[in-house]
């Protein structure tokens, strides 16, 4: 037998969760069954999306349910095998995070080539993150030559592979991000032309107006509520936003009060898209190939924030809705 420690939820949290809505428990792991593999996990994710996960308002993926795993993106290697299609040593992606070691039929992880990138971009850089920007703002918002671009979050996974590929595709980018160490990282390290730190200034609508006099055409929406307004009411003409996701509502205690500046939309005949990105999964050969071409000339730069240890990660998870990450926010595990 192999012990696994793992974290369950414990609590349907209303507002920003705590670390009492979480629970260490530990199971144990027999032999791996005919057709089935045990994986040792080696780095596991958190995302903003896994908060709608802890509700059981309805939701595009199903509420975690009490007193159980939680599930999240993960990479780890495979200890033992009862399966010719993987063997031990073998690294593996998979759905099976928030613990330590699992046992699971071999059809249910996805064998990693890294293509010479280290395990844990394939968590953010190069996995669902890097893909999310990029389906974003090529493929929602359709960017087009001389477009400018706005992106809010902009320090975070998605956010800073979205001000990454606009830059590589020569355009103008105004971001926000909450602090001076991420305003200076995205300037100096990213290249964006203006950065707003927006947990400095008191109206974000005028200080955006300032950064962009002539206005943005492309909005990438990480934040919602008031970045949002603030994007309406500095629209062009014609301007298009990819709504990629709203976190500055994901904690409401109650419903979050509507924009104020819609109808701009109406006014400037803006397109405002959402999209999720499992629906889009079929962008991830071309993403693959542009990303892989961006990094062997040396042109994509990512961070991390790693905290260490599966009881760690519900503190990596609330960190999210605190600003601690830069880049990535990961947990490694073992
Ligand atoms: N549509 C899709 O399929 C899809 C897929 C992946 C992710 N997403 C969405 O994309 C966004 C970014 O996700 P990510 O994984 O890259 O996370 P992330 O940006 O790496 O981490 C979250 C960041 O959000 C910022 N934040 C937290 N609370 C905020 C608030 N109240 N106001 C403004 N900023 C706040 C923090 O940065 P600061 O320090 O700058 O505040 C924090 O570091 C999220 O909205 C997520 O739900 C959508």
């Amino acid at each position: 037998m192999v012990e696994s420690r793992e974290i369950r939820l414990k609590n349907r949290p209303v507002g920003m969760p705590t670390a009492d809505d979480f629970e260490l428990a530990t199971v144990e792991l027999a032999k791996p069954d005919e057709g089935q593999i045990q994986v040792r996990n080696i780095w596991m994710s958190v995302d903003p999306y896994m908060r709608g996960r802890m509700s059981d308002a309805p939701n595009y993926v199903p509420p975690f349910a009490l007193g159980v795993v939680m599930q999240g993106d993960a990479i780890g290697e495979v200890v033992s095998s009862n399966d010719p299609s993987l063997k031990p040593g073998d690294l593996v992606q998979s759905m099976y995070g928030w613990r330590e070691a699992f046992n699971a039929p071999a059809t249910k992880v996805r064998k990693l080539d890294t293509h010479g990138l280290p395990a844990e971009a394939l968590l953010g850089v190069a996995g669902v993150p890097g893909l999310t920007a990029y389906v974003g703002l090529l493929h929602i918002a359709g960017l087009r030559e001389g477009d400018i671009v706005f992106v809010s979050g902009a320090a975070g996974a998605v956010g800073s592979m979205a001000c990454q590929i606009a830059k590589l595709k020569g355009h103008k980018v105004i971001a926000t991000a909450g602090g001076a160490a991420k305003t200076a990282f995205l300037k100096n390290e990213l290249g964006v032309d203006e950065v707003i730190d927006y947990k400095t200034v008191t109206d974000l609508t005028a200080a955006l107006a300032k950064a962009v006099p002539d206005g943005i055409d492309v909005y990438f929406d990480n934040v919602g509520g008031e970045h949002l307004d603030a994007a309406l009411a500095n629209a062009k003409t014609l301007g298009r936003f990819a709504l990629c996701g709203m976190i500055s509502d994901y904690n409401a205690a109650s419903q979050p009060n509507g924009s104020r500046n819609l109808f701009m939309a109406v006014t400037r005949s803006l397109r405002l898209q959402g999209f999720v990105i499992l629906n889009h999964m079929n962008l991830q050969p071309a993403f693959a190939r542009d990303l892989a071409a961006w990094h062997a000339a040396g042109k994509i730069k990512w961070r991390q924030t790693v905290l260490h240890g599966i009881e760690q990660a519900p503190n990596a998870f609330l960190g999210l809705f605190k600003g601690e990450n830069t880049g990535k926010m990961l947990v490694k595990l073992g």
